[in-house]
């Protein structure tokens, strides 16, 4: 581990510089307020002692059985983290509130899309449903260890069936309710759900999502499937398979429910989630979380970075689906004890206002989202905001694709009105946690997350594995163990290695490139992967070909990612088709279609281009940063291992 100057020690030891290019300046209103005051002691302190900064968080939270090392690193980079300690994330995400003065406060409060329905749970409250779910899924034969797999809109339910699973030890895997038929499939099938829980639909953007539908073509090919649990939210006719299909409401009745029932004590290591993201080739794969360290970690960084306070009404506005979700609506917030909002729709339906009249309603005062949303809300005008009193909100946080200058803009002076410091947060489905985010009392930079969070250490190398000089651009690596990390990938243990920690031996690679400025502060590029990000979602060029494949009239074909206005990025196909196919604008809309339809609206690329050729390597891998070049019209780069 880096032991010697590290850059990111450089960046704090010095004396306060003048800033370049900074927006916003911690006003003496924000530090009186922020929890934590200076910035600087505390990365110093973490700098010096990793596992003391985190061994000090660690006790905040409640252990059945406190740990003996907290941090093994003997069989790096199989990191372990609060060794020999017994503890259950939902004990301190729910259970230990019980005992407090938060018994009674609201953990979760929900809002249906078409704003008829508003529901809000009580900590009290929200452990009666954890535990009536927990009982239901254990009386179906779920023991610990045991995968369940969630295919759920945004509802409370979900919520309920992620610390479900976790009270009695299984271990959960959400697929994003956006995803279709394949998507689903291929990840019941690889983690081996026994259980599936689901909705008969979903609602978003004014249209049902057929989810029970989709869920019962995917599950044609899912033979580990025993059970399908099923909440019932439209109302709409589905179909159920007798012995397999249980509809939810009809258990609750029964005397399986149980309203209070165990929690289950896990070793810190057990796992708590499984969560499949795209990476650079094959199938997306599923990273693995433990109980103990991603707890901690989730933990404290909404702690210091959102700045917790009791009175808070905090709204991250990402689906549970995907890491934000988990870390930062579902276990963060709770683990916090603070108020988390949920809310069903997306942010423009049935109008542009929606989000703002949400601010007002319910007096949030933290709003967490993307970029793309801010694009999005921000090209209907200023007038929508401005129809709302949006005073009650205090800070704004930013995550999943690089957030541009005039998005930012818009976003601090018009929706936090200049108040509202905004933090940039870039972590991963990897990390489990902020990585490189300021806190409220950093000055902000438009379009940089700051620096690496407490005892972290981000580099920025070149090739060959050499630091890069400031203001250049490289390879992002992160060379210190953080509690949150990923343990590995579900059942593929070399994969992990050869993925994170082998380009620069002893270092996590990230996956992105990165510049740093002269004053430490950190600007991400962007993937340097096959990974394309569609509106902060992450998707695998590979997957798209997958789904392009199983069309008839394809031959071969090649996605790429493309700068796109809303999006950040949309996804561009080029395909050779079969010889008895022919080419024409209807195929290609149809091609768009099939895509969609076996991975979800979310995948639908933007164009679908026929070509009789792929450019390739001689060894037959296609070159994606030539088609890209191309479509750019931009110059194509070395071409010496170009097929012909
Ligand atoms: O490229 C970075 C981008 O999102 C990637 C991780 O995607 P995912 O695992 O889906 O997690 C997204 C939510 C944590 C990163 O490799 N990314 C994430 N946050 C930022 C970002 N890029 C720039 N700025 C960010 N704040």
């Amino acid at each position: 581990m880096a032991k010697k100057k590290s850059p990111a020690r450089k960046a704090t030891s010095a004396k306060k510089p003048a800033l370049k290019g900074v927006a916003y300046r911690p006003t003496p209103d924000v530090i009186a307020q922020a929890n934590l005051k200076s910035w600087e002691t505390v990365a110093r302190k973490a700098n010096r002692d990793l596992e003391g900064f985190w061994e000090a968080e660690a006790r905040e939270l409640e252990w059945y059985k406190p740990w003996k090392k907290v941090l093994d690193s003997s069989k790096a980079p199989f990191y372990k983290w609060f060794t020999g300690s017994r503890v259950n994330i939902v004990h301190n995400a729910v259970d230990r509130h019980l005992n407090t003065h938060r018994k009674n406060k609201l953990a979760l409060i929900w809002e249906s899309e078409d704003g008829k329905e508003e529901r809000s749970y009580s900590y009290y409250k929200l452990n009666r449903e954890v535990s009536r779910m927990a009982s239901i899924i254990k009386s179906m034969g779920v023991h610990k260890g045991d995968r369940v797999t969630i295919y759920m809109g945004r509802i409370p339910e979900a919520v309920f069936a992620m610390l479900a699973c976790a009270k009695i030890g299984a271990v959960h895997s959400v697929v994003f309710g956006g995803f279709s038929v394949d998507a689903l499939q291929g990840r019941i099938e690889d983690s081996e759900s026994k259980l599936l829980i689901t909705c008969d639909g979903s609602y978003q953007n004014g249209k049902r999502i057929e989810l029970k539908q989709i869920a019962d073509a995917a599950l044609e090919r899912c033979p580990s499937v025993q059970n399908v649990l099923v909440v019932q939210r439209t109302g709409h006719e589905v179909s159920m398979q007798p012995e397999r299909d249980h509809w939810y409401h009809e258990l609750l009745e029964t005397p399986v429910a149980q309203e209070r029932f165990p929690t289950e004590a896990m070793d810190a290591e057990d796992p708590l989630f499984i969560l499949y993201t795209s990476g650079s080739t094959g199938r997306p794969k599923a990273i693995v979380h433990t109980h103990g360290g991603y707890m901690v970690g989730t933990y404290t960084t909404l702690k210091y970075v959102f700045d917790i306070k009791e009175e808070d009404r905090y709204w991250c506005a990402a689906d549970p689906g995907w890491i934000t979700g988990h870390s930062y609506i579902v276990y963060g917030p709770l683990l916090n004890g603070a108020t988390s909002f949920l809310y069903e729709g997306g942010p423009a339906f049935p109008n542009p206002g929606r989000w703002w009249q949400l601010i007002e309603r319910y007096g949030i005062t933290i709003l967490y989202t993307a970029p793309t949303a801010i694009r999005g809300l921000m090209r209907f005008g200023d007038d929508w905001p401005n129809q709302y009193d949006l005073s009650s909100l205090r800070l704004l946080g930013s995550v999943g694709e690089p957030i541009n200058p005039e998005a930012w803009r818009w976003y601090f002076n018009v929706v936090g009105k200049k108040r509202c410091p905004i933090m940039d947060t870039w972590w991963q489905t990897e990390t489990g946690m902020f990585m490189i985010t300021p806190t409220p009392v950093v000055p902000l930079k438009p379009g940089s997350g700051a620096k690496p969070f407490f005892g972290q250490v981000a580099e920025i190398l070149d090739e060959a594995g050499k630091p890069v000089k400031d203001g250049e651009e490289g390879y992002l690596v992160l060379t210190r163990p953080w509690p949150a990390m990923l343990r590995g990938i579900y059942g593929d243990p070399d994969r992990y290695v050869k993925q994170y920690w082998s380009t620069y031996p002893g270092k996590y690679m990230t996956g992105d490139s990165a510049r740093r400025d002269k004053d430490g502060y950190y600007w991400i590029i962007g993937r340097v992967d096959d990974v394309i990000k569609v509106s902060g979602h992450r998707l695998g060029t590979a997957e798209v070909e997958s789904a392009l494949i199983t069309h008839p009239a394809v031959a071969e074909s090649a996605a790429i990612g493309l700068p796109h206005e809303l999006k950040g990025q949309g996804i561009h196909c080029f395909v050779v088709l079969r010889q008895d196919a022919v080419a024409s604008d209807a195929l290609a809309e149809e091609l768009r279609q099939h895509v969609a339809q076996h991975m979800g609206a979310i995948a639908r690329p933007e164009d679908v281009r026929f070509t009789d050729k792929l450019p390739k390597t001689r060894s037959g891998k296609i070159m994606r940063r030539v088609l890209k070049a191309r479509a750019q019209g931009l110059p194509e780069g070395d071409l010496s291992t170009l097929e012909d």
